[in-house]
């Protein structure tokens, strides 16, 4: 025992020398507030077509918000413009209390390192194994780490994603969709993030491994305390984890709340997606749940 609590200090110190600015404890460097994510005015437009006018929305701390709308309406842009991949027209979005949109792509501006990211598709780099894939993030973030530390953390964030150990020398193209997923989702806890950002995670998996990937999600967030951001299509999904749901129609987030304060709206998308037969078969296989 002895000799493993040996090893840790040893990788401990060799971290701590490599990145003097973890030195801060970790709970000091945790966002405290109130809301991680705060999108005030945003606008959106690709040349004549205007995807988001005026859109807000407050993401709470520990929450997983999930966020719904029609395919189009914009839950991918909006995503990729909170994470500064996409530059708004208009609005301020803060990000753990910093502006990301008055930042410059290259600016430090100290919390990309801070959240984790599932893009909807995977998009693993093929070339690479699953735990290269994982160990991108930390090549990128952390350039002195040793190779070794970066092997072993990769390892360990794959194995916390659900995936058997020998995962870690696949490349993508061996794997099934939802071990992809779980791969993504890997990559995504790379750097021990606070806020994690799944878009579309349960796509294209049976019905089981979309329960199972929801259940490593629920368990993520409350053993990691992590906020999730969690774009889906997926009903059960709503019913089984989210906290609230934030719902995008007509360019903006035209409701966000529980799904019973979202039943009690009377807007007719919200009625006929929550009222529709797959709505009605979510919330009847919740309340055999017991949930
Ligand atoms: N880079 C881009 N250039 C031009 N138009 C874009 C670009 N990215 C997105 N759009 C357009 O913005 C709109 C919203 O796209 P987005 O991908 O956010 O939809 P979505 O809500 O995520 O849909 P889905 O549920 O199908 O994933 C679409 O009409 C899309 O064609
Ligand atoms: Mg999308």
């Amino acid at each position: 025992m002895s000799e493993n609590k040996t090893a840790v200090d040893a990788l401990v110190d060799q971290m701590l020398d490599q990145n003097p600015r973890q030195r801060e404890p970790r709970e000091h460097e945790r966002f405290r507030g109130d809301y991680p994510i705060v999108v005030r005015g945003l606008e959106n437009c690709f040349g004549e077509q205007k995807v988001h006018e005026d859109l807000s929305l407050e993401v709470n701390r520990g929450e997983i918000l999930g966020v719904v709308g029609g395919s189009g309406t914009g839950k991918s842009v909006l995503m990729r413009s909170i994470i500064g991949l996409q530059t708004p027209s208009a609005g301020d979005i803060e990000v753990f209390g910093r502006s990301i949109t008055d930042a410059r792509p290259d600016e430090e501006i100290g919390v990309r390192n801070r959240w984790g990211v599932l893009f909807q598709g995977g998009a693993l780099f093929s070339t690479l194994t699953v735990g290269e894939n994982v160990e991108v993030p930390l090549r990128q973030f952390y350039p002195e780490m040793s190779t070794r530390m970066r092997e072993e953390i990769a390892r360990y964030k794959v194995i916390l994603s659900g995936l058997p150990e020998e995962a870690c020398s696949k490349f993508p193209s061996e794997l099934s969709g939802g071990m992809r997923k779980r791969a993504g989702l890997a990559r995504a806890l790379a750097l021990d993030p606070e806020l994690l950002f799944l878009d579309e995670p349960t796509a294209g998996l049976d019905p089981i491994g979309a329960a199972a990937f929801d259940r490593l999600t629920r368990e993520l967030k409350e053993t990691l305390g992590l906020t999730v951001f969690l774009i889906t299509h997926d009903l059960d999904t709503l019913y089984e984890i989210c906290d609230r749901v934030a719902v995008l129609a007509d360019r903006q987030v035209i409701a966000v709340g529980t799904i019973p304060e979202l039943l009690e709206t009377d807007h007719p998308w919200i009625d006929e997606y929550f009222n529709g037969p797959r709505g009605r078969a979510a919330q009847a296989s919740q309340a055999r749940a017991g949930g």
